[in-house]
């Protein structure tokens, strides 16, 4: 932890940065003293597939290979790096291997988040021999964060629904397949972030992992985490709570309360947005802003990368998309939430390969 005051971080000016086409996100948050100012970078959802003996999917590994090599030429350079969950596809050891060895042409720490892709197979155990604990916490410049695994399940799920871990993982892997179980971070994990939190001054920004979003959007293709009222009821009390997950491999925004929501762009590939499956009965909208999006038709569109800006304790998204206007998502301080700050009122915005 540095010596600058909690104050002076709620007060840090905003910082006007070089908007540059990066395939991972990047993360400045800037204080009074700009000196302190740091950034980290943000890759997510590579999703490296095996085929057969050294083959794997080739367009996965070259979303993951650009985004290493772009935050290798990042200046400045990141303080470190979080990694949002699913680097394999189905959970292989060949797969988590063949990531972890084209991320290992990274500079700075990397700190880990576990998907679903990378646990349902074994219980996540070669996952955590490799990289080490599902959830913990550090400080960094005063700036408290948090990592959850937000992707377990109920035991009945996890042990007797399923013939073996190959039979669990194929369903987990699936988006809509209706035997896949729900996701939760659990008791234990609540206890061990509420015994954590406990110990931090609530005018400590935050800054919170998960895959998985810690807020309910949809159900049926487990955008959703079953006990996410109780631990956004622990981040409420904070001033200024940022929440980043991956799982949705598109732009999604949303503020509940204190906290602001955000998801990464995946580097494999983009699912479908709310608009196409709002048709679904299902469907139970939770969201609070109204989200805009790109075009739902292109299929490399909403993969990309995005620059995000902590400027005061929020978070600023700016999406390079594909084949689209960049995109920027910032908090609003007159509406108290994130907004698109070109197409928040239209319907749709504009689309550009056309
Ligand atoms: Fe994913
Ligand atoms: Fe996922």
């Amino acid at each position: 932890m540095s010596n600058l005051s909690r104050r002076d971080i709620l007060k840090g000016a905003g910082v006007l940065l070089a908007g540059s086409a990066l395939p991972v996100s990047v993360v400045e948050l800037a204080f009074a003293d700009k000196s302190q100012n740091f950034t980290f970078a943000y890759i997510s959802d590579s999703h490296i597939q095996h085929i057969k003996g050294n083959q794997f999917v080739r367009n996965w590994d070259r979303g993951l290979i650009r985004a290493v090599a772009e935050t290798n030429l990042m200046d400045p350079k990141p303080d470190f790096i979080f990694y949002g969950g699913d680097i394999a596809q189905l959970g292989k050891k060949s797969e988590i291997d063949h990531g972890l060895d084209i991320l290992s042409a990274l500079r700075q720490k990397v700190h880990y988040v576990m998907g679903e892709h990378d646990y349902y197979l074994d219980l996540g155990d070669y996952w955590k021999s490799q990289l080490g604990p599902d959830y913990y916490s550090f400080d960094h410049k005063g700036v408290h964060f948090v990592v959850l695994n937000s992707i377990i399940t109920h035991d009945e799920w996890t042990y007797n629904r399923w013939a073996n871990g190959t039979e669990r993982m194929g369903v987990m892997a699936g988006l809509d397949d209706p035997n896949g179980s729900p996701f939760m971070v659990g008791d234990k994990q609540r206890a061990w972030l509420k015994a954590d939190l406990d110990k931090v001054d609530k005018n400590t920004p935050l800054v919170v992992f998960s895959h998985s979003p810690l807020q309910k959007i949809f159900k049926n293709w487990n955008f959703w985490t079953d006990d996410a009222e109780q631990i956004q009821a622990l981040l409420q009390p904070f001033k200024k709570v940022n929440v980043f997950y991956g799982h949705v491999h598109q732009i999604q925004y949303n503020q509940i309360g204190n906290i602001s929501f955000q998801s990464a762009m995946a580097t494999a590939w983009p699912w479908p947005y709310p608009r196409s499956y709002s048709q679904a009965p299902s469907y139970m909208p939770k969201l609070t802003v109204p989200i805009n999006r790109a075009d739902p038709f292109f299929e490399r569109d909403a993969t990309g990368w995005q620059y995000i800006d902590i400027h005061s304790g929020n978070a600023a998204m700016t999406f390079s998309l594909a084949d689209n206007s960049t995109r920027t998502v910032a908090f609003n301080p007159k509406t108290g939430q994130p907004e698109d700050t070109k197409y928040q009122n239209n319907t749709i915005p504009p689309q550009e390969h056309y």
